[in-house]
């Protein structure tokens, strides 16, 4: 059996049917439900013109073990809105451990040494910037806050509360529309522990997802009680647990993944396009190579690229690949790698190319 990826052009969602919001985020990541009921009213608030004045439209702490879509959440959410995923203002906080670099993102004042170098990382231009023609709500995306230094959480909490951050200019920043998520390792690798067979996963496997789900959140809430103040705790609107991905998740995201590898050849490669088939035993080596407790779907992605894309792109590069010809992925005969083959076979004899 072979999987064909190559698809129909799919119907964009639009800011007039939000109902497809929710359908369309769950579609673009996978496996995680809670993360989508939470998220969305919020969009669908702001949307309607309903946000309260004076907070941020809303704010999210995503948690949960590394590869499971936290990041991809807000880009995912970013494509939706804006139409790309770049329409996102990330902040890396492992890029402010210091306080003196966490002052960076609100520049210093007039006079002070560096206030004409330093431009604030967070300024109301740049979270314009992030808007679009569809929709002028900004996507503030503070990746791994674990990492910043406490002044990080401080110089938050005003932003949480009232939706301000003053400058060192002076000017102030309005977060009025604008969502906030932050994303974060803490109590991951307990989650990981308590799911792990010896560790008592055989206990909770019995029980329905919802009992695994609470117990993740308790462990993920318990774990940002440790490391946050209550005051920057209690202006958080969701805490959302991200869940380990099950295989059924993996298989949807691999399917996703190759579409994506299907489209960004007919992209590229225009008239020189070709199309992509997976045999079902490559599919299945595939997803045993990249399923990984440690590192999600991370480790999927980079299978496909070791195991498919390469040895393609090296297939191309010779010249062995013609546009419409159908290349064919499949499992070697003694398991341990995918081998390629092209339709009509006899192209695979074409001479290389110089
Ligand atoms: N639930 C998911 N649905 C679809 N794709 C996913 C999902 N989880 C992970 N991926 C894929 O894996 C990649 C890495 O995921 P992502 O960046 O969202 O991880 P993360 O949860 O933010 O992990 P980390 O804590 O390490 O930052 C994504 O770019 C995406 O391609
Ligand atoms: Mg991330």
């Amino acid at each position: 059996m072979r999987t064909v990826i190559n698809s129909r052009p799919k119907r964009n969602w639009t800011q007039d049917a939000p109902d497809d919001l929710a359908a369309a985020l769950a579609g673009k990541v996978v496996g995680q439900l809670p993360a989508v009921t939470a998220i969305v009213p919020y969009v669908q608030m702001f949307q309607a013109g309903l946000s309260p004045d004076g907070r941020p439209v809303g704010v999210f702490l995503l948690l949960g073990p590394s590869g499971t879509g936290k990041t991809r959440t807000v880009e995912a959410l970013a494509s939706l809105l804006h139409g790309s995923e770049r329409n996102v203002l990330k902040i890396d906080c492992g890029e402010y451990q210091m306080d003196h670099e966490v002052a960076k993102l609100i520049g210093a004042p007039p006079g002070y040494l560096g206030h004409r170098e330093t431009q604030p990382m967070l300024t109301q231009a740049k979270l314009n910037a992030v808007t679009s023609d569809r929709s002028g709500l900004s996507l503030v995306l503070l990746d791994e806050i674990e990492k910043a230094a406490p002044s990080m959480a401080r110089l938050l909490l005003g932003v949480l509360d009232k939706a301000t951050l003053r400058l060192g200019d002076n000017n102030s920043v309005n977060f009025e529309r604008s969502m906030i998520f932050m994303t974060s390792n803490l109590g991951a690798g307990e989650m990981m522990r308590a799911l792990e067979p010896s560790f008592g996963f055989q206990s909770v496997s019995g029980d329905r997802p919802t009992n695994v789900e609470r117990m993740l959140d308790r462990i993920g809430v318990r774990a940002v009680r440790r490391k946050f103040s209550p005051e920057f705790v209690n202006r958080i609107d969701a805490v959302v647990t991200y869940r380990p991905l099950a295989r059924s998740s993996m298989e949807a995201i691999l399917d996703q993944q190759l579409a994506a590898l299907q489209g960004h050849v007919n992209l590229r490669l225009a008239a020189r396009a070709f199309d992509l088939e997976i045999a079902s035993g490559a599919r299945e080596f595939l997803l045993d190579q990249g399923t990984s407790a440690q590192f999600g779907a991370r480790e999927l992605k980079r299978t496909i690229h070791r195991q498919l894309i390469q040895p393609v792109a090296a297939m191309v590069a010779n010249g062995q690949i013609e546009g419409g010809d159908t290349v064919y992925a499949d499992l070697a005969d003694d398991g341990t790698k995918i081998v390629l083959g092209i339709d009509p076979p006899a192209k695979s004899k074409r001479p290389r190319a110089a």
